[in-house]
């Protein structure tokens, strides 16, 4: 039973390392493995835009880097650095996030999109990426 509270809260605590003094927007990303551990993520942008990298795929590669390639969910939190938590909308991860995802991740790998420490949305990769060429399982 995944406890989507405490990953949303991860995604939330991941949220405050972000660094966007471009687009405003931060991103935090909390990533379960299926031996329980939390890979946090945030986005990190650059000046010359192309390097920036999201919130998931920190995480993502974070946890790859240890070792690890066995995914359960994500939780995902974004809205620009101004507005209180609450007030925006759910924030879906990219599509070179959902392909990056779709690596390493099970077709009914959860995504839970967070809009506030209470409330969120969960879909499955599948359900977000369908028709993917070669998935891995
Ligand atoms: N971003 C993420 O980190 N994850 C998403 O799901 C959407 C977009 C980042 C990239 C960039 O730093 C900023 O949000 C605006 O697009």
């Amino acid at each position: 039973m995944i406890d989507y509270k405490l990953l949303v809260k991860e995604a939330y605590e991941a949220q405050k390392q972000s660094y966007c003094p471009y687009s405003h927007w931060a991103v935090g990303a909390a990533l379960l493995t299926e031996s329980g551990k939390i890979y946090r993520g945030c986005n990190i942008e650059n000046n010359t835009f192309t390097p920036t990298i999201c919130a998931e795929r920190t995480a993502i590669f974070k946890a790859v880097s240890e070792g690890e390639r066995r995914f359960v969910a994500i939780a995902i939190v974004g809205n620009d650095v101004n507005a209180e938590i609450g007030t925006a909308d759910v924030c879906p991860p990219c599509g070179v996030c959902r392909q990056v995802m779709a690596e390493f991740c099970p077709m009914d790998f959860e995504i839970v999109l967070g809009r506030s420490y209470d409330d969120w949305e969960v879909y499955t990769l599948g359900e977000l990426l369908p028709k993917v060429s070669f998935p891995l399982k």
